[in-house]
């Protein structure tokens, strides 16, 4: 194992709550109506035009391409208003360890993140200088669950996908990365994880030695 690639939103922080309650405030706003908890799985790990999109299909509700470009906009400075108050308190149980672990054993780490606010909470959290590589998420073709971000995350730290492990709680993820032929470790509940290949409850059960040997099988 050469390479972590690391999703970050619901793995390293518990930022993904906020797009979602952003989202939630945005659909309010506009239109007086509430979001169910089951469509947060939906935009979990996927862009945040791709959210959109997936949001007012489930109300099914039409805007303008103007509109559109103008809710996102909107929701990401609702987005940016909850991280402002982000500091490193807010990294996931066990997620520090972990990062030691990997550093020790020579693993290189790459952030394989879909969000455009990426740099900016690695930031806030003081993470910036442990990682090896971010990949852009703007750059890539496709998002998730198309394997593209994550191929951009081994490619910036010159390792082959599948000599990497690839770390995520969205469904859209876990899929990206057996996309990209690295070993996918969830983090969740195992009805909706149910393609990782390694799976931890939460981000506190996640273990250096279990993930090095199921790489191991799995190279
Ligand atoms: C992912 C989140 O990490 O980033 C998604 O899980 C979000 O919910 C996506 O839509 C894009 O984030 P941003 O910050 O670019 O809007
Ligand atoms: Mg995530």
């Amino acid at each position: 194992m050469k390479g972590v690639l690391f999703d970050l939103d619901g793995v390293i922080a518990d930022t993904s709550v906020y797009h979602f309650q952003a989202w939630r405030k945005l659909i309010k706003d506009h239109f007086n109506r509430d979001l169910p908890d089951e469509l947060e799985k939906q935009t979990k790990g996927v862009s945040r035009k791709d959210s959109l999109t997936a949001i007012l299909n489930y109300l099914d509700i039409k805007v303008s391409d103007a509109d559109f470009q103008e809710m996102t906009d909107e929701k990401n400075k609702v987005f940016r208003e909850l991280l402002a108050s982000l500091t490193p308190q807010n990294i996931l149980p066990g997620i520090s360890d972990l990062i030691s672990q990997f550093k020790q054993h020579d693993v290189k780490l790459s952030l394989a993140s879909a969000s455009l606010n990426g740099p900016y909470i690695l930031e806030k959290l003081q993470l910036n200088s442990v990682f090896d590589a971010i990949a852009d998420p703007s750059k890539v073709a496709a998002g998730k669950p198309a394997p593209d971000i994550f191929l951009a995350a081994a490619s910036a730290i010159n390792v082959d996908p599948k000599d990497c492990v690839g770390i995520e709680d969205s469904i859209a993820g876990i899929k990206a990365i057996n996309k990209a032929g690295a070993l996918s470790v969830g983090v969740g509940a195992k009805n909706e994880l149910s393609e990782a290949k390694l799976l931890f409850p939460d981000t506190s059960a996640l273990n250096y030695d279990q993930i090095e040997s199921a790489w191991e099988e799995f190279k």
